[in-house]
């Protein structure tokens, strides 16, 4: 099968490309909004790219025709935190997908803890495994319309990592326990897979 993909709905661009691209990585970002309210939404269209400066990127969509609470709040702040959770807080972090007003703290009502972060004002989540504090280096808007979307390039100032989660210095993919996204399946329901089966090279 070859698909065209300018004959393709937009819907199904963003199931194919992530199901193709899969596993995505799984990340919690919490950020915070000019009421100080804190806010956390789980986010797969995010990728490290560049080590000197340490920058990670993450495209952030358009809901309902309206700007998402997190795309508010970077704008606010000027920065974000991504939060790597192990694969016990999956429930929470679906639950963080929900359309929730702006005046309720997400990070609370899915059961987590927000704590202060070093150099940035959005909070860091305490249950996470890796924590990375990253400040606004560039946005760049996309698309138009309905689709729409902002793309965040943070420049990450402190990583908090559990030290459980290291062997001999490293971080020991097992004791992280991470988790990917491998989009919509055939049901329609959104698929995960844990990060158990390693192969070395
Ligand atoms: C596993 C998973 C990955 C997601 N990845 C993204 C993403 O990369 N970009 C995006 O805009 N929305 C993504 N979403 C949807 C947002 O989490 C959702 O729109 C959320 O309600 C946004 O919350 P906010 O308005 O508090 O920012 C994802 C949802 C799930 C469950």
């Amino acid at each position: 099968m070859i698909i065209e993909m300018s004959n393709m709905e937009t819907t199904k661009i963003h199931e194919f490309l992530i199901s193709a691209l899969s596993p995505l990585p799984v990340t919690l970002i919490s950020t915070v909004g000019a009421t100080g309210i804190f806010n956390a939404a789980p986010f797969s269209a995010v990728a490290p790219i560049s080590w000197k400066p340490p920058l990670i990127c993450v495209s952030v969509g358009s809901k309902n025709g309206r700007k998402k609470h997190t795309t508010d709040n970077i704008d606010f702040s000027g920065d974000f935190v991504i939060n790597i959770m192990s694969v016990d807080f999956l429930k929470p972090l679906v639950q963080a997908a929900g359309n929730y007003p702006g005046e309720v703290s997400e990070i609370e009502r899915i059961g987590l803890t927000a704590l202060p972060a070093q150099k940035v004002k959005s909070p860091l989540i305490k249950e996470a495994q890796v924590s990375f504090e990253c400040q606004l280096a560039q946005r760049i808007e996309l698309g138009t319309g309905e689709n729409v979307r902002w793309v965040y390039f943070g420049e990450v100032l402190i990583m908090h990592l559990k030290d459980d989660i290291l062997t001999a210095g490293d971080i020991d993919p097992l004791k992280l326990g991470g988790m990917g996204y491998l989009g919509k399946g055939p049901l329609g329901k959104r698929l995960f897979c844990r990060t158990r089966d390693i192969l070395q090279s």
